[in-house]
C-alpha cells in the first residue's frame, strides 16, 4: 500500500508524520515499511540515518526517488507492507506521479489561515489526479494545533474550511507540542520517546482513521491475511506449472 503524507505548505508536519506514521506501522504493526524522500532537503532521510545508526531501534528502509516515480512506487509496493511518501512543499512531478498509485494521501494543515489558503489549489490537484487513480482516498489533518480552550475555535473552523471541499477530513488531530521537535533530533518516533504519551496517542488515532481500522491489531491481521492470499496464490500457480509439465 502507498500512502502519501503531502501538500504545498511548507512546515506544515509532512515530514513529522510521515516518520511517525511510519514508525507506528513498523513497531506496532510488524509492518515491513519503506520511506521514499522526494524532498532534496532531505529532511526524512537525514531523519533515517540517525535511526539507523542506533541499533536499538527497528530500522527503516529508505530511498530518495525525483520526478516520474510511479513505476519505482509500484515496484516497491510488491515488497513491502507499505511505502510511506514524504513529498517535500510543493505541487511538483513527483507528489503528482505518487498520487496516480497512492492508496491514501495525507494532507496536513496548520489551522492558520496561509495553510487554509492552500485546500483550494490541494483539491483541484486531488480531482485531477482521482481522474487516473479513482480509489485513492485523499485526507486533510489539523496539525500543530493550539491547546489553550480559547483557541478551540480556530481548530473547528479549520476543519469547517476542508468540509467545503470534497476530501475528508480526520477526526484526529495534533496538538502542538514540543515532543514532536525533541523527538526527530535522533531519528526517534514520538512513540518511542513516551509511548503511552498524548502525542503517541495522536499518531496512532491518525494512522488507524486514515486507514479506517480500529487499531494496529486490525493492521496486523491484515498484513497476515496479505501474506496468507500471496502464498497461497504462489503456491496455487506452482501447482499449475506442475500441471504443464505432467501434460
Ligand atoms: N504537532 C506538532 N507540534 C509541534 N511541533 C511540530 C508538530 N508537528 C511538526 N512539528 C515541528 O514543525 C517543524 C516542521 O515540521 P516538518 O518538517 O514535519 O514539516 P514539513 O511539512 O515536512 O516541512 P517542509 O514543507 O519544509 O518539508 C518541525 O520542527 C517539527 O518538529
Ligand atoms: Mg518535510
Amino acid at each position: 500500500m502507498i500512502i502519501l503524507v503531502g501538500g504545498e505548505k511548507g512546515g506544515s508536519g509532512k515530514s513529522c508524520l510521515a516518520q511517525n506514521v511510519a514508525v507506528f506501522l513498523t513497531a506496532e504493526c510488524q509492518a515491513s515499511v519503506i520511506m521514499v524522500d522526494c524532498d532534496p532537503q532531505r529532511t526524512t532521510s537525514d531523519w533515517i540515518h540517525a535511526r539507523n545508526n542506533n541499533p536499538e531501534l527497528p530500522s527503516i528502509n529508505c530511498v530518495q526517488l525525483y520526478g516520474k516515480i510511479r513505476n519505482d512506487l509500484l515496484s516497491l509496493e510488491q515488497h513491502y507492507d507499505y511505502v510511506i511518501v514524504d513529498c517535500g512543499g510543493q505541487d511538483n512531478l513527483a507528489l503528482r506521479a505518487t498520487m496516480s498509485v497512492a492508496s491514501h494521501v495525507l494532507m496536513p494543515l496548520r489551522p492558520k489561515r496561509r495553510d487554509l489558503k492552500t485546500v483550494s489549489h490541494m483539491d483541484d490537484i486531488v480531482a485531477t489526479c482521482m481522474m487516473i487513480n479513482p480509489k485513492m482516498r485523499a485526507t486533510f489533518v489539523i496539525t500543530q494545533c493550539p491547546s489553550l480552550p480559547n483557541q478551540a475555535n480556530r481548530i473547528l473552523e479549520a476543519k469547517e474550511v476542508c468540509k467545503t471541499y470534497d476530501i475528508n477530513v480526520l477526526d484526529a488531530i495534533t496538538y502542538s507540542r514540543n515532543i514532536y521537535d525533541d523527538s526527530e533530533e535522533s531519528g526517534l518516533s514520538v512513540l518511542e520517546i513516551e509511548p503511552q504519551g498524548k502525542a503517541a496517542n495522536e499518531i496512532r488515532g491518525i494512522a488507524t482513521e486514515m486507514l479506517q481500522v480500529a487499531n494496529a491489531t486490525e493492521i496486523r491481521n491484515r498484513i497476515a491475511e496479505k501474506q496468507m492470499k500471496k502464498m497461497r496464490g504462489e503456491y496455487g500457480s506452482d501447482r499449475s506449472q506442475e500441471k504443464l509439465y505432467a501434460v
